[in-house]
């Protein structure tokens, strides 16, 4: 509904453009009709200015430091709340009851084994595969396996591949690692919870039993909540655009891992980590902090700043009190924790930091607590992917159901050559 408009003055004309305004957050001026009526586009590399889409799914007020889904905080989901209902939350909208989500849980659960000849896609990979080329592939080739549900225009078909998505993340994940160490794979086990699954398929072998230790289930649990869902970030953008030319949904998730991958992104975590590592010490953090400010060094602090939030990351204080938790219930001393917390004082006491509201994000900690429960740095993206697997197909089903959705086109601002002739290869 337009509230209002504003008017442009392009080439000695005026033109008005509808202004709509959300549930809360900032307004948009609605320009769907600029090219049309001027002839001329908007230019906005990084999409720093764009809102690409309507949802009603997630809303970050960045200023504040605000993560809501559907409604609810952030914390208290990560403190109240199962993944499963907020997987529940994120695809319906509203948080299940009690027979709802007990369903809800039953499909998950029965979903989780992979078609047995994937085993055979897996050995195709070299041993030293990073776990997110594994994922990249994997949930990719699953388009060539799941025929039945890939009519996206059908929502129960869309619903099936949704949930075979969800359940199927932890196993592959799982196979990932296992693959990278020489194990056999561990299957499913659906007496579990859908965290204590992954640790078994994970941590366990099939020589001996394997308990699920209730303390990392439950920060699995919130590692998973915290990261289900982000808006429209790089790679759930990239699931968006995939999903807009009516993509197989298992082709347009494996798209979005391929994005997620990057070290702007979700490989932000393995990044944090690593750089905590060979900062090593506290006395030696000077040294990268000045690097971090020093214009002609590429280095950047990982796991810190972020494109939305000008404020603490919501995300980033729940899972310090995480990491706290359980260091201390593991009783791992781990001395990259006090690197962490010696970085973020100085980092948010510094001017560079300070003017350019930079604060830890999800990243910075979540490394600590992986690497804790035993986790190689090179699977943290791969379970990011696990977690916002959910995310990426609450939007995909949002934008599918959405009237206005359009195969998604950007334009662009050429600066090339303008139009010249062929000059045959002897006479340039
Ligand atoms: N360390 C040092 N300087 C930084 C950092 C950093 N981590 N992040 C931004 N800056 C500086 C940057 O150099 C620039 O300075 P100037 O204005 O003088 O050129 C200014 O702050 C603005 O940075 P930007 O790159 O224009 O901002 P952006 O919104 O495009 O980038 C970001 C956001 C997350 C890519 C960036 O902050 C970054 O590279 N952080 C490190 C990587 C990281 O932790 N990523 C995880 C993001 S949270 C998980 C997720 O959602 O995927």
């Amino acid at each position: 509904m337009a509230d209002t408009n504003a008017s442009l003055q392009i080439g000695g004309k005026s033109f008005d453009y509808p202004v709509r305004s959300g549930t809360v957050g900032p307004d948009v001026i609605d320009i769907r009709t600029l090219y049309g009526k001027t002839g001329a586009f908007t230019f906005d590399p990084g999409f720093t200015s764009t809102a690409s889409c309507e949802s009603q799914i997630t809303y970050i007020d960045g200023d504040e430091g605000i993560l809501l889904h559907r409604g609810y905080p952030i914390d208290q989901l990560a403190e109240q709340s199962s993944f499963m209902e907020v997987a529940y939350l994120l695809l319906h909208g509203d948080l299940p009851n009690k027979s709802e989500l007990e369903t809800f849980v039953y499909t998950i659960t029965r979903h989780t084994m992979l078609h047995e000849q994937l085993a055979q896609f897996y050995r195709g990979f070299r041993r030293d595969a990073h776990p997110m080329a594994i994922m990249c592939g994997v949930v990719g080739a699953l388009s060539a396996f799941y025929h039945d549900s890939t009519d996206i225009t059908d929502p129960k078909q869309r619903m099936i591949a949704s949930h075979r998505l969800i359940a199927k993340m932890p196993t592959i994940a799982a196979m990932a690692y296992k693959y990278s160490v020489g194990q056999p794979f561990v299957y499913p086990d659906n007496k579990l919870s859908y965290t204590g699954n992954f640790l078994r398929m994970t941590f366990g072998v099939p020589a001996e039993p394997f308990e699920v230790n209730p303390i990392v289930e439950q920060a699995m649990r919130t590692i998973f909540i915290l990261h289900a869902d982000h808006e429209q970030n790089a790679s759930t953008s990239t699931v968006r655009l995939a999903g807009s030319s009516g993509a197989n949904p298992f082709a347009c998730i494996a798209a979005g891992i391929a994005c997620l991958w990057g070290p702007a992104h979700g490989g932000a975590n393995e990044a944090a980590l690593n750089m905590l590592r060979e900062i090593g010490t506290p006395d030696r953090i000077p040294e990268y902090i000045a690097r971090a400010k020093d214009k002609d060094d590429p280095f950047r602090l990982m796991g810190f700043g972020h494109r939305v939030y000008k404020n603490y990351d919501p995300r980033a204080k729940v899972m310090q009190k995480t990491a706290e938790a359980v260091l201390k219930e593991l009783g791992v001393s781990d001395p990259v924790f006090d690197v962490a917390r010696e970085l973020e004082q100085i980092a948010l006491n510094d001017e560079y930091f300070i003017e350019k509201k930079l604060y830890p994000n999800v990243d910075f900690y979540s490394g600590v607590i992986l690497s804790a429960i035993g986790f190689p740095t090179s699977m943290f993206t791969a379970l990011f992917a696990l977690a916002r697997t959910v995310g990426w197909v609450a939007q995909w089903n949002e934008m599918i159901s959405d009237p206005d959705q359009k195969i998604g086109r950007p334009r662009q601002l050429y600066t090339g050559q303008a139009q010249r002739d062929y000059v045959p290869v002897g006479q340039r």
